[in-house]
């Protein structure tokens, strides 16, 4: 009869809405011949890096840090860490004891940062955080204290030791004027010194991956990988002294910062960015770099979901086909909206709930959708970033010569810990592609900041010892 001829039309309808779901999302899809492809690539890029002739044009910057081992416990004292790059801007009080009761006692604050001080001038953005941490010794009572202070500095820095790092390039949302090229801890020193209020000794320049490592070795030793999965991606390393090549000598081990957010800038992973991919390029501050940073990363994974509902509504398969005010405004999708979304056993009217909250009116079978959307962007992101991974293992394991590698990755970043598949998949996809290696994750709980007052601790005691 006639209701059964209107579900037929339903069916019919919802069908051929499927399918061309299913075309849009086609393009995220990555088979396990193209991962392997894709590791072994990124492989050959980590070794561009390191070598002499190649190193100036690799896209992979391999860049020294000048760590050359992770802590042993006998670190102690009081020291300051600022940690500028991640989602917060902080400033810490870690006490660090030695010994048979030793421990990390942490006190911390965060700080915003206005989006006019991280694009405006670089002495605007180094008064502020100098701002930041008067106010913080200030709170703390520790104003004349002189502490030494680590800088973790979540950006690509040269280093010719350990307390010198000239900015490469800023990447994820930061874009301030004069810093490009100059060594961030002079400019540190120079807004302390404009302000002539107080006097810190600053001791050590870090990045986010390096610190998150040391603070996971300080409970493991095997741990020699630090990984972010956060508002940027990025790992680090330690790789045998003899592989650096622009570095002297050839004995013991060098973290290496790989600054992996680059991979593909060179456009060797253009096959498989689609046409979100390079819309959200176009769209950042930093067009045509940091591509692999792109597909992978808390900053711009929302961005990719928005461009898919926009081309998705545009063909008239989601929200009744009209694209909305909030849906063209860049940047609705935060990592925390994501997680929230894609939680399991999330029923429907609650997806529907946080997609009214950032402004969209949805229907049941547009909330549907929207999950789709997002568990393609963000599976993709885990995969991807699992097959840079199983590289990293992979050269780590022949380096050492062995048949099978045991090794701890220190990991921490937004989307490890907040997005509820992100972690599970990243750990299936370098287990698959890295058959030979038995890669255990340890979270880094404040790893950036911790780490950095443990750098700056065993540079205190190396420093100190050298000084007698
Ligand atoms: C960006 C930065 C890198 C940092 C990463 C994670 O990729 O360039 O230095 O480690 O974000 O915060």
């Amino acid at each position: 009869g006639r209701g059964a001829a209107v579900v037929a039309a339903v069916a019919r309808r919802l069908a051929a809405q499927r399918r061309r779901l299913h075309t849009a999302l086609a393009a995220l899809l990555l088979p396990p011949a193209i991962l392997w492809e894709l590791r072994d690539k990124m492989r050959a890029e980590l070794e561009h890096g390191l070598k002499r002739e190649t190193q100036a044009q690799a896209t992979v910057k391999m860049l020294p840090t000048f760590v050359r081992g992770t802590p042993d416990g006998t670190e102690k004292g009081k020291f300051l860490a600022l940690d500028l790059g991640g989602t917060n801007f902080r400033v810490l009080l870690v006490k660090i004891k030695s010994g048979r009761r030793r421990s990390v006692q942490m006190y911390n604050k965060i700080f915003a940062i206005p989006l006019e001080i991280m694009q405006g001038t670089g002495e605007e953005l180094f008064d502020h955080i100098v701002q930041c941490l008067a106010d913080f010794l200030e709170y703390m009572g520790i104003k004349g204290a002189r502490l030494p202070l680590g800088f973790t500095f979540s950006f690509p820095c040269r280093q010719a030791s350990i307390d010198k790092g000239t900015l490469v390039g800023w990447t994820k949302g930061f874009k301030a004027t004069d810093c490009e090229g100059e060594d961030v801890v002079d400019m540190l020193r120079e807004a302390i010194r404009r302000r002539n209020e107080f006097d810190l000794d600053i001791v050590a320049v870090v990045n986010d991956t390096v610190g998150t490592m040391m603070t996971c070795g300080y409970e493991d030793p095997n741990c020699e990988i630090g990984l972010i999965a956060g508002t940027g991606t990025n790992v680090c390393y330690m790789e045998d002294m003899k592989n650096i090549e622009i570095v002297e000598g050839n004995e013991g081990k060098m973290c290496i910062n790989t600054e992996w957010g680059a991979f593909g800038d060179n456009g060797c992973i253009d096959y498989i960015r689609t046409k979100y991919d390079r819309e959200v390029d176009e769209g950042s501050l930093n067009p045509g770099k940091q591509r692999y940073e792109k597909m992978t990363s808390g900053m711009y994974l929302g961005e990719i979901v928005r461009q898919i509902l926009i081309d998705l509504t545009k063909q008239g398969l989601l929200f009744r086909g009209h694209i909305s005010e909030s849906l063209r405004k860049k940047g609705i999708f935060e990592t925390k909206f994501l997680s929230q979304i894609e939680r399991d056993r999330l029923a429907l009217p609650q997806v529907r709930h946080v997609l009214r909250q950032l402004g969209l009116d949805s229907t049941c079978e547009d909330s549907i959708i929207v999950k789709e959307v997002c568990a393609a962007v963000s599976t993709r992101a885990a995969r991807l970033c699992g097959a840079g991974l199983a590289a990293v293992v992979e050269k780590k394991r022949e380096n050492q010569g062995v048949e099978r590698l045991q090794i701890t990755v220190g990991a921490d970043g937004t989307l490890y810990k907040l997005h509820p598949h992100f972690s599970r998949i990243l750990q299936e996809t370098v287990k698959e592609l890295a058959p030979q290696c038995d890669v255990s994750f340890m979270l880094s709980e404040d790893g950036s900041g911790k780490g950095a007052a443990l750098i700056t601790a065993v540079a205190k005691r190396l420093h100190n010892v050298g000084q007698k």
